[in-house]
């Protein structure tokens, strides 16, 4: 039994999907693990510290997926890596195939069973191995991070013998993973803090991190069944729209991470709210890459519009990456680990296990994202 992971090749992701803890403790069972020299160095895990744990450490891409039965990565393969990935090999990675399917088709053509963690059933069993969860914390800490650094004024309340500095206004919509700890970051520093979600059973969580839940007429709808967010109709859209556009003279720094799965991010911020907001004011846009939650936000760029900052960055968790992989690594090794018979060595996935059949879009050849995805 062979995995295998590779150095991440797309620009701008730092991290690894091992980490010398899950190295160890898969080495330690008798598995083979490669990995590709200097793919843990962004992270702080060297190659030394690979080798410690029981890797083989291999010179590129090739060598490294060469006989592999499982290739555990981060992002997608590129096609000229899909191409040498061995057929009949498992892939484990972020597939972002809601949004394009070009990786997904070349890696089913290539004869690869995949396995696309976006895809994991939101149970309480897949709990400890959701990439999405773990990654989404981070972002949601690195984004107040960012968003406070360019606000040019403190966030607290200060005192001073010169006056007082009031404290930072900020807005959280979205109030998944992301958002909630957007909001507790701001609220350590000082920040008073309003959050908004379409889901009613929010409103309790937001309140217990002891921000405001900012009230609107009626809204319709809007869990599914699975713990996802609904699209709103149209009343729906313009209660919150009213209610957000009374806010936003008021707010100083706003942190959007509003997403429907399969769906655009909903557009909540309007170029007229943002005329409407104090000059200087922030919006961090965690959903750039669905599109954006913020009128005028460019995916990877920042830029100002009505004299508001405007922070359309795509990969927040990767610029955390010395805390991202090891919690990424750990999420993949829980998911792989139920794939493995221990005893003989082989791979032995039960297919009709939710979360295995629901996460796994190409096998024998086939694309199996349907309706159900
Ligand atoms: P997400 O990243 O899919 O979406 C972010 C948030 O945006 C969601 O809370 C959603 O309700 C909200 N949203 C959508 N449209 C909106 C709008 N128009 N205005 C304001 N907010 C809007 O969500 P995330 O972070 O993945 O969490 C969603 C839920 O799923 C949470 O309750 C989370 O705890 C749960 N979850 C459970 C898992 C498990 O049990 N294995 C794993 C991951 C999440």
């Amino acid at each position: 039994m062979k995995i295998a992971i590779p150095k991440e090749s797309v620009d701008g992701e730092f991290r690894v999907a091992a980490s010398q803890d899950t190295v160890k403790k898969l080495t330690g069972m008798g598995i083979s693990v490669a990995v590709q020299k200097s793919a843990g160095a962004a992270s702080e895990i060297s190659d030394e510290m690979f080798r410690e744990a029981g890797a083989v450490l291999t010179e590129d891409f090739k060598t490294t997926v060469e006989s592999a039965d499982i290739v555990l990565k981060v992002l997608p393969p590129s096609a000229s890596e899909t191409e040498t990935l061995p057929k009949g090999s498992c892939l484990v990675c972020l597939m972002n195939a809601r949004s394009d399917l070009t990786a997904a088709k070349a890696v089913a053509k290539a004869g690869v069973t995949c396995f696309a963690m976006e895809f994991l059933p939101r149970i309480s069993r897949a709990q400890n191995m959701d990439v999405l969860s773990s990654q989404s914390n981070l972002a949601g800490y690195k984004a107040v991070i960012e968003a406070v650094s360019a606000y040019k004024k403190a966030v607290p309340m200060m005192m001073t013998a010169a006056g007082m500095i009031s404290p930072a206004q900020v807005l959280v919509l979205g109030a998944g993973v992301a958002g909630l700890q957007a909001i507790a970051t701001a609220k350590r520093l000082g920040a008073v803090v309003t959050a908004f979600d379409v889901r009613p059973s929010v409103k309790e969580q937001v309140e217990s991190l002891g921000a405001k839940f900012l009230e609107t007429a009626k809204i319709e709808q809007t869990e599914t069944t699975g713990g996802y967010a609904k699209e709103l109709d149209e009343q729906s859209k313009k209660n919150q729209e009213e209610a957000l556009m009374a806010i936003m003279p008021k707010t100083d720094i706003i942190i959007t991470t509003a997403l429907i799965p399969g769906k655009k991010a909903p557009l909540l911020i309007t170029e007229e709210m943002l005329k409407n907001m104090k000059s200087g004011s922030i919006v961090f846009d965690l959903a750039a890459e669905q599109g954006g939650n913020c009128y005028g936000t460019v995916y990877g760029k920042t830029k100002t519009l009505h004299g508001i900052k405007i922070f359309g960055q795509s990969n927040a968790a990767s610029e955390l990456c010395a805390a991202a992989s090891p919690l990424f690594a750990k999420n993949l090794y829980n998911f792989v680990l139920p794939m493995i018979n221990q005893e003989k060595m082989t791979l032995n996935i039960n297919f009709e296990d939710e979360i295995y059949k629901a996460s796994c879009i190409a096998k024998d050849g086939q694309l199996l994202i349907g309706e159900n995805k």
